[in-house]
């Protein structure tokens, strides 16, 4: 709907008791039409009505929350035109600054107050059940997504033994250059298509091996590999590799099995090395000169119970302060 500023459709708007307390109580805290009733203790369509008025006048917003409609007053600016210090704006930070009557202000705790049981009776009754239903609306990996949020955007970020590239798609919703790297074509080509389906515009990749990686030196600025050092012949070499792509300050992360004897994943999956020692990956960093090197378990809650347990180790090519410039 198109607002006005029209002085008299405004002053029209404010020239009436029950809509000066509506505006009063919505600087407070975006309602609903049923609590306003309940707030003002006026019928259903009068406020309605009111409302109407108000809105037209540009003087209030209202939002759609579900099969609810919420009002309150628009943020500085954004009434009417948009333009600061117009006529609406002085008049609502003029109701703004107006002190509610104490009656209007009990019962507004008390609309909030029962939001909040409802809320709260909703968890207390979903108990143990709200595991599943965050699963089941939200799936089990949001969370750790989100903590990619802590990290610069800026980031070239590289996915070597990138395999079908299931890290791709998200690496390149944070990061702003992303590459994938595998020696086999066929993972390159499931990893393309997915990138593909995806619509990542930000991600290439190469084919290639860790025993010389084909990307130029001290470019990258985070190194994963996640579950490839056991395929490679020498780790060490690999190592090596990793260090000579990241940038002065880059960063590497790696996931990998620890000791294990499981046969059926060591043959299986055609492994070179039954899983690491994490601490002589974390020497093999140190030496090639790899700093802040650290190593931590990871509770795979949900791990098969023949699949080796795993671990991740981070570590920064010189100081951690250089690793957060760019
Ligand atoms: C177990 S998969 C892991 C894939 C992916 N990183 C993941 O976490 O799903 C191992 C991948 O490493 C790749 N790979 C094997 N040897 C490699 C090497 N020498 N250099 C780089 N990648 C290698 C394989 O082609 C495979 O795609």
């Amino acid at each position: 709907m198109q607002l006005t500023t029209e002085p008299e459709i405004v002053f029209k708007a404010m020239a009436d008791g029950t809509r000066q307390r509506t505006l009063t109580v919505l600087a407070q805290h975006e309602l609903s039409v049923s609590e306003l009733v309940e707030i003002l203790r006026q019928p259903q369509s009068t406020v309605s009505r009111h409302l109407r008025v108000l809105r037209e006048a540009g003087l209030i917003h209202d939002r759609r929350d579900g099969n609810m409609v919420l009002y309150s007053l628009p943020t500085n600016g954004s009434s009417t035109n948009g333009a600061p210090g117009t006529l609406s704006d002085d008049l609502l930070s003029w109701v703004a600054r107006q002190p509610m009557a104490s009656v209007l202000t009990s019962r507004l705790e008390s609309v909030l107050q029962r939001r909040k049981e409802l809320s709260d009776k909703f968890f207390g009754r979903v108990g143990r059940a709200w595991d599943e239903l965050r699963e089941q609306s939200f799936g089990c990996q949001f969370h750790l997504e989100a903590f990619m949020a802590l990290l610069p955007r800026q980031w070239t970020v590289a996915d070597v033994g990138t395999g079908t590239g299931s890290l791709l798609p998200t690496l390149s919703r944070h990061f702003q250059h992303v590459i994938g790297v595998d020696p086999v074509e066929a993972m390159l080509d499931i990893a393309r298509r997915r990138i593909n389906v995806a619509g990542c515009q930000n991600v290439e990749l190469h084919q290639g091996d860790l025993s010389e990686l084909p990307l130029p030196s001290d470019t990258i600025d985070l190194l994963v590999a996640a579950l490839v050092l056991h395929h490679v012949p020498s780790p060490q070499d690999a190592i090596a590799q990793l260090y000579r792509v990241a940038r002065a300050g880059g960063r590497v992360l790696i996931i990998e099995q620890g000791p294990h004897q499981e046969s059926s994943f060591y043959e299986r999956m055609q492994d070179h090395w039954w899983g690491f020692e994490s601490d002589m990956l974390c020497q093999q960093l140190s030496q090639v000169g790899f700093e802040a090197v650290t190593a931590h378990a990871l509770t795979t809650v949900d791990r098969a119970q023949d699949a080796p347990e795993l671990f991740v180790i981070t570590a920064t090519k010189g100081s951690l302060r250089d690793s957060w410039s760019l």
